[in-house]
């Protein structure tokens, strides 16, 4: 049900009387009006230190980092299993000094939208690059993973078509699709039964299935061997998602297809440079026809300024270092191994993880709030998931494991966890 004004005394607002849900619907005549309430719950969040969001990190995001503590006005030292820097990249110093001479001979931004003079060289040569690292004849360069699910499927579906979407979908492919006007069906996560059954029930064969690589609030893989052949049988398109998945999976590193064996299944991959690649953008990969089309047509793509010339050296720079080294990578496996065992044997749920993204289920948002405030006095610092990036029961803490991590820090990691999961376990919070 909806909340209203009347219900609450906005001078008297108990964060603990509500979740973040809650003021997604809030009846009052003014727009604005939601924004007093839920600053008020938010400040008082803030009062009993659950708000531990957003708080500015002042150092590189490596397996120690320092983060202003908003709840104590100082800055701390944390460790970090938060970030998305799976192989460190981002601090290579090879990356480093391919980003710098590049600032140097290009400035710092590209200036532009792609089709007017934001496309540079080396603009085009990542695409290319790209392009053969997955196997696929050619790719987009997008300014962010959002804007490339964002623009590619507004820019392919219509009104009237249908997009057929894993459950656990990511907010942009949810986003993208409903930007073209398309409708969404929803398949049981991982569940090819019954993505067939929703796909018998489809009235038109304009269909695209989205699903992704690696979950990224789960850590767990989609069931490609299974799902790929149903796609086929009903003639839908696949659109994969492998932002967690790249220079992880797969012997090139080009993701879970790879991993599979069936990257020539799929019509379109979807990528981030915010995760492994340790910067900023995103890319989309497929036919040269359908590439070329969505040149004009993805509108996330021709409205928005271009990816900085810089932020293109790095991945290639990438690239090319990953090519000839997988040690970085081997060792994010043998922590991810390691991580899963200690973490499994301490008695958390990690659910059906199978990935260096590891999920630590915490149930409901009020426990999850005071775990987190838990961590952040004991100084580790952990992804910390609730509504709408989850349904509301399902909170949890997202742990993201690196090749820089120790295994002393892995160890003090999971002590930290149990020790806090443990004190919490009936928690309700005090009135
Ligand atoms: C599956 C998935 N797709 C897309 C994105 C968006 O990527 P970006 O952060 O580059 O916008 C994310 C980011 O978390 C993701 O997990």
């Amino acid at each position: 049900m909806a909340l209203n004004k009347r219900d609450i005394d906005l001078n008297n607002v108990n964060c603990d009387d509500y979740t973040t849900a809650d003021f997604y619907e809030f009846e009052s005549d003014d727009l604005f009006e939601v924004s007093e309430y839920f600053y008020e719950m938010y400040q008082d969040g803030v009062r009993k230190k659950y708000m531990v969001y957003g708080q500015p990190v002042m150092s590189a995001p490596l397996d120690e980092f320092e983060v202003y503590d908003i709840t104590s006005g100082s800055v701390r030292r944390f460790l970090n299993f938060c970030s998305y820097n799976y192989l460190g990249y981002s601090y290579h110093p090879e990356v480093k000094k391919a980003v710098k001479d590049t600032i140097d001979k290009y400035g710092t931004g590209a200036v532009s939208a792609p089709l007017l003079s934001g496309y540079f060289d080396i603009t085009q040569k990542l695409e290319s690059t790209l392009a053969e690292f997955k196997g696929h004849e050619a790719a987009i360069v997008f300014p962010t993973g959002y804007s490339a699910n964002l623009g590619t499927l507004s820019g392919i579906l219509r009104p009237g078509d249908v997009a057929v979407l894993d459950m656990l979908s990511h907010a942009s492919i949810y986003d993208g699709v409903r930007l073209s006007g398309a409708d969404i069906k929803v398949f049981v996560h991982n569940n090819p039964r019954h993505l067939e059954k929703v796909l018998k029930g489809l009235k038109t064969k304009r269909v695209m299935v989205c699903i992704e690589g690696v979950y990224s609030m789960d850590g767990d893989l989609a069931n490609l061997p299974e799902i790929v052949p149903i796609c086929k049988k009903y003639g839908a398109k696949i659109l994969l998602d492998e932002a967690h998945a790249s220079l992880v999976f797969g012997e090139r590193g080009a993701g879970v297809a790879e991993h599979f064996g069936i990257e020539d299944e799929i019509d379109i991959s979807i990528g981030t440079f915010s995760k492994s690649f340790g910067a900023i953008g995103g890319f989309a990969s497929g036919g040269l026809k359908l590439m070329t089309y969505l040149r004009m047509y993805a509108r996330a793509y021709v409205f928005s300024c271009a990816v900085a010339p810089h932020t293109a050296a790095g991945i290639l720079k990438i690239l090319e270092i990953y090519q000839k080294d997988k040690s970085y990578r081997d060792k994010l496996w043998e922590n991810t191994r390691y991580m899963h065992e200690k973490l499994k044997s301490a008695g958390l749920d990690i659910g059906n993880s199978k990935s260096h993204v590891i999920p630590v289920m915490a149930g409901n948002d009020l426990r999850l709030r005071e775990i987190s405030k838990r961590l952040q006095e004991k100084g580790l610092y952990t992804g910390v998931v609730t509504y709408p990036a989850v349904s509301k029961n399902k909170t949890r803490l997202r742990l993201s494991i690196s090749s820089y991590h120790t295994k002393e820090e892995m160890d003090r990691c999971v002590e930290i966890l149990k020790s806090v999961f443990d004190e919490t376990k009936d928690w309700t919070p005090r009135r």
